[in-house]
């Protein structure tokens, strides 16, 4: 079976009121082939929103890599980062 990468989004209050709702759609955002190789969960609050290092909500995880200030675009490019990092994702 094929690791996928694993990408939580923030459910939590703040990220979602600071832009969070829009991340619901990130599975249906993203390219079929991308999609395929994610595992998008919702998660409680990340803990990042009590940290002052962490940046701005939306948070979402990617791997073991925090975004912040979260976008479908945003969050997109980071999965793309990371896939070909890896080596199981090319343009
Ligand atoms: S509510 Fe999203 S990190 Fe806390």
């Amino acid at each position: 079976m094929e690791n996928k990468l694993s990408v939580k989004v923030c459910t939590g209050t703040l990220c979602y009121v600071m832009g969070g709702a829009e991340l619901q759609l990130l599975e249906s955002y993203l390219p079929a082939e991308i999609a395929a190789r994610v595992d998008i969960k919702g998660a409680p609050c990340l803990d990042c929103c009590n940290r002052t290092d962490a940046g701005k909500a939306p948070f979402v995880q990617v791997g073991d890599r925090i975004v912040a200030e979260a976008s479908l675009f945003k969050v997109a490019e980071v999965i793309k980062e990371m896939l070909k990092a890896e080596g199981k994702w090319a343009e």
